[in-house]
């Protein structure tokens, strides 16, 4: 059993004289106690909404939430024990910044020796040792959302909820309190979910990641998962850089297989024993499907697709070619310097083994072998 188990919540918010906006739907999820939870979704997908019935500041409108096997979808937040750092931040204006944050720890009863002691640990790790006594309103944003994280780490909670904790600061300072939130949540044990837009800092923090799209979850799995073996035409595009080129492809039945083919210039075969039997039955009724590979998948300089290069960039590490061949764009990436020029042909190889396959609902029916 999970230490957080979210089950079958739904959110709607209601206002008058607005239409209701149904934020989560049936959302399902459990998660194990010590486990760092990545939410990624596209802005307005219910990350935050999540988030915030988690820790009791929504209602849910349906479904239940339970904390260590406890139900707490009904208790006021203070009785939950989650800790939350808010998008917003929500720090108290009247309180310097070390005041914000013991604030958190009043509920602890710590000595005032052991409370001193936490925020300077915990200031030092986030850099803002030197504004200690200082007011939010007198801070940047970057420090006020890092006051945010500090306060929501300084407690000792069973839970900790963090939405977009990094977002408003640079890089490079971004990747070093990565690094050091994770190792603090890992020395500690502690469980987390935190919100974020950034596919690297997901795959960085997580053990696993919750695509969301439109209130639902699209995937919760390892970023290794979901690369591999997208569950969806969602998350085959949003999950990857660049993303999965995708194609419209025409089937017809080839010797106990299939052929896949875009226009006249792209055919691809499918051979029948790699299918399971639900994929085979789909792709024996449908006229035409959606397939996917991704760029890194892409042989350039060899192979039978025939495009023509729109454009060609070296980034230092990589090329990145972008070719169109029958109407559509792929983007190709390798690992070698090419010296193709935009209006160049250049011979593109696809090769059948590296297609993910889509059912008319987006559903995934084939994953490409090694992703
Ligand atoms: N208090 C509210 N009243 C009405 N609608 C709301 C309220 N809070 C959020 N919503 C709506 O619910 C949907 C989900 O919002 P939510 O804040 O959960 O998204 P999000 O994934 O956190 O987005 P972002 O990445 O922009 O922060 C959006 O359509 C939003 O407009
Ligand atoms: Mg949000």
């Amino acid at each position: 059993m999970g230490m957080l188990e979210i089950r079958n919540v739904d959110k709607v918010y209601r206002s008058r004289g607005k239409p209701p906006v149904h934020a989560v739907r049936a959302l399902d999820m459990e998660v194990k106690k010590g486990e760092i939870v990545a939410l990624l979704g596209s802005s307005g997908c219910g990350k935050t909404s999540t988030l915030r019935m988690v820790a009791g500041f929504e209602s849910v409108t349906s479904g239940a939430i339970a904390l260590s096997q406890r139900r707490i979808d009904e208790l006021p937040p203070a009785k939950r024990n989650v800790a939350m750092a808010f998008e917003g931040y929500s720090l108290y204006p009247p309180l310097t910044i070390r005041e914000n944050i013991a604030f958190a720890l009043k509920a602890q009863q710590l000595a005032h020796r052991e409370v001193s002691h936490r925020v300077d640990a915990i200031a030092r790790m986030v850099e803002i040792e030197d504004i200690l006594d200082s007011y939010p309103r007198s801070i940047s944003g970057g420090q006020q959302q890092r006051v945010s994280l500090a306060r929501a780490l300084v407690r000792d909670a069973d839970l900790y909820l963090l939405d977009e904790p990094m977002g408003q600061l640079e890089p490079q300072l971004r990747a070093v309190l990565r690094g050091r939130i994770k190792g603090l949540l890992a020395e500690r044990g502690m469980t987390a979910i935190f919100v974020t837009h950034d596919q690297t800092e997901a795959s960085a923090l997580a053990d696993r990641i919750a695509v969301m799209e439109d209130g639902v979850l699209q995937q919760f799995a390892n970023e290794r998962e979901l690369k591999n073996r997208p569950a969806n035409l969602f998350v085959a595009s949003f999950i990857g850089e660049p993303p999965m080129n995708l194609l419209e492809t025409q089937v017809a039945h080839a010797d106990g297989g299939f052929c896949l083919s875009v226009g006249a210039d792209m055919a691809f075969r499918i051979a029948g024993d790699t299918l399971d039997q639900a994929a085979r039955k789909l792709l024996e009724q449908a006229q035409s499907v959606r397939v996917g590979i991704r760029p890194q998948r892409i042989a350039v300089g060899t192979g039978d697709v025939r495009v023509r290069v729109v454009s060609n960039q070296w980034l230092g590490d990589q090329s990145h070619v972008a070719g169109e061949c029958a109407g559509h764009l792929l983007i190709a990436v390798t690992v070698n310097r090419i010296a193709a020029r935009p209006g160049d042909i250049v011979p593109f190889a696809l090769d059948p083994r590296h297609l993910h396959v889509f059912g008319a609902d987006g559903t995934c029916i084939r994953h490409a072998e090694g992703g």
